[in-house]
């Protein structure tokens, strides 16, 4: 028996008041994500049991138990503490899977500051439209990530810390510092911050069309929904061994890679290493991972290694497969059902959504290719494109959109209230997908409603690219789209238009690329580059991507009436 059991009885049943139950919360309690993911745990009489195993690219194993992660977590809290950071300050962990990444963003929401969380393949440029926007005061990085944070530290003036915890560099630069938390003296006992339902706890950045990435802005009370969603969509329970491939640099990795497992008391494992298929099955069996929860591209990607490879492991401890962040295509479903005795159950969610709010659940038919059901507590519904009001009739194509106050749901983009009011029409959150709905009530995903591109399951925002691009000496204009791709649904491609003096070249496609994959990261790298003499712009002057896009996805280009250099 799954624990959502019957997902119909579920849906009509439930309020929010159960999700605070569920974690055993009454109005007025004391409330703090870090505690509730360590000391209440360690309450509960699991103090030895492993919180995290956790594997390094060069196979290292580190394990700590519920009562190590309270106290790591205490000593970073009482270090950022003791370093002047105080409550709703910004403080970036900026590194790779290394276990100090979970264990200081638990420290950081200890001291009731906020965390922020950035993927660490991004470079400078991207790293700077997020650290001024988000006024980071601390960031916490490693020898391996530094040098990109030196570079943009001058234009930083909120920036007051960069400690180093990891590795030793060389030389040590001003306002740099080293801390390491196994040499560090123990904290035993540190006092959380007693958040509210409402206080801030992280900012997670995301691309939009237009302008710069956005902070989307959580609170503490998000872990009711995450909670709850661990419980009934993941299907975890206290025996569970559980892999989350997310980086928590990205929303998945923190509301399922670190909040989620460990507010239930869930041991979990981290591979802190890229995508290797080998490697992957190894570490499901070596740690007999029983659920397990990735993207479309992994999936795709070992669908392209083939049933063979799956023969060489024991996979027999899983359990339960789940999937997020793109499409996950009916061929995919099958494949698994094939070769692991296991469907992936798809589910729909965003950053700004904090946790899953459509979704396939143990016990409910699949219907591959569809991202299921709202979840209990969740009212979704596809909004006539023009009207925005609901769609009535099944199979007609909308925006998804989901009505407002669940737990999880952002509170806002950082210092950016215009674009959040803009995501709300009608008493709804528009979400930016399109979407239909079937006649049993299943929501079929159609695509994205704006430019935004994603690329093996990341968001990048065309307007970054093409920021960016126009900083390469030789571009004069340039437009960012998706194109098509097998495994990655879609890669970046860059429509350029060259500066007189430069001619097209292999070399010159090369250097640009190479430009945006060092500025903002290996993601947001076109995977081609079109020279082109002019780009189609509207007659105000503004780019029409969505031609270049349909250009490359052989769609029809739609109105063309603006048009200017027609
Ligand atoms: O376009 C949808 C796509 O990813 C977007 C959210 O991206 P992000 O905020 O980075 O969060 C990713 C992980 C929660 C959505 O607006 N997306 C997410 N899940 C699915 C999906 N597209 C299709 N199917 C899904 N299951």
């Amino acid at each position: 028996m799954s624990n959502i059991g019957n997902y119909e009885e579920r849906y009509k049943t439930f309020d929010w008041s159960q999700a605070k139950e569920h974690l055993g919360y009454s109005e007025g309690d004391f409330l703090n994500i870090g505690y509730y993911c360590s000391d209440r745990i360690c309450e509960q009489g699991k103090a030895d049991k492993l919180a995290l195993i956790w594997e390094g690219p060069d196979g290292t194993l580190k394990r700590y138990t519920f009562a190590d992660i309270r106290v790591l977590s205490n000593t970073y809290a009482k270090f950022l503490k003791d370093l002047g950071v105080e409550k709703g300050d910004r403080v970036c962990i900026f590194a790779d899977r290394i276990p100090d990444l979970y264990i200081s963003l638990l420290g950081i929401l200890k001291l009731g500051a906020v965390a922020q969380p950035l993927f660490s393949a991004f470079g400078p440029e991207s790293l700077i439209t997020r650290l001024a926007n988000a006024e980071t005061k601390v960031v916490l990085t490693t020898r391996k990530h530094v040098s990109k944070v030196r570079k943009i530290k001058a234009d930083l003036p909120a920036l007051k810390h960069i400690v180093i915890v990891e590795g030793e560099p060389k030389k040590m630069g001003e306002g740099e510092m080293l801390f390491n938390l196994e040499a560090a003296e123990k904290v035993e006992e540190f006092t959380s911050f007693a958040a509210d339902l409402e206080t801030p706890s992280l900012l997670h950045y995301t691309s939009g069309t237009t302008g710069q990435p956005k902070g989307a802005l959580h609170v503490h009370s998000a872990i009711f929904a995450q909670a709850i969603t661990t419980r009934w969509v993941l299907d975890l329970n206290d025996s569970d061994i559980y892999w989350c491939t997310a980086d928590p640099g990205w929303v998945t990795g923190t509301s399922y890679g670190i909040i989620g497992p460990w507010s239930l008391g869930i041991t979990q494992v981290v591979l802190d290493a890229g995508f290797i298929p080998d490697r992957w099955y190894k570490f499901i069996q070596d740690h007999k991972v029983t659920v397990w929860y990735s993207a479309p591209t992994a999936i795709r990607m070992l669908m392209k290694q083939g049933e063979e490879i799956v023969k060489k492991y024991d996979l027999s401890s899983l359990r339960y497969l789940a999937s997020v962040g793109e499409p996950l295509n009916a061929e995919a479903v099958h494949w698994s059902r094939q070769a692991y005795g296991l469907p992936f159950y798809d589910t729909f969610w965003q950053t700004e959504t904090g946790s899953i709010v459509i979704s396939n659940y143990p016990g409910m038919e699949i219907k591959p290719g569809s991202m299921g059901k709202p979840f209990p507590g969740i009212t979704a519904t596809v909004l006539d494109l023009k009207t925005h009001e609901p769609v009535a009739e099944p199979g007609k194509v909308g925006l998804i959109a989901l009505k407002p106050g669940w737990p999880s749901m952002f509170r806002a983009y950082w210092r950016n209230e215009e674009v959040y009011k803009s995501k709300f029409d009608k008493g709804w959150y528009i979400c930016g997908d399109r979407a239909s709905i079937d006649k049993d009530g299943y929501f079929w995903f159609v695509g994205r409603d704006d430019d935004v591109i994603n690329t093996g399951g990341h968001l990048v925002g065309p307007f970054e690219i093409e920021s960016a691009l126009l900083e390469h000496p030789a571009v004069a204009e340039s437009a960012a789209v998706g194109k098509p791709d097998e495994v990655n649904m879609e890669v970046v491609k860059a429509f350029v238009a060259l500066k007189p003096g430069h001619e097209p070249s292999d070399d010159l496609e090369l250097d640009i690329m190479n430009f945006i994959r060092k500025r903002l990261s290996p993601l947001a790298m076109p995977q081609e580059i079109e020279f082109v003499s002019s780009l189609p712009k509207t007659r105000s002057g503004k780019i029409m991507r969505r031609v270049l896009r349909a250009q490359e996805w052989g769609e029809p280009v739609g109105d063309l009436s603006t048009l200017e250099n027609d």
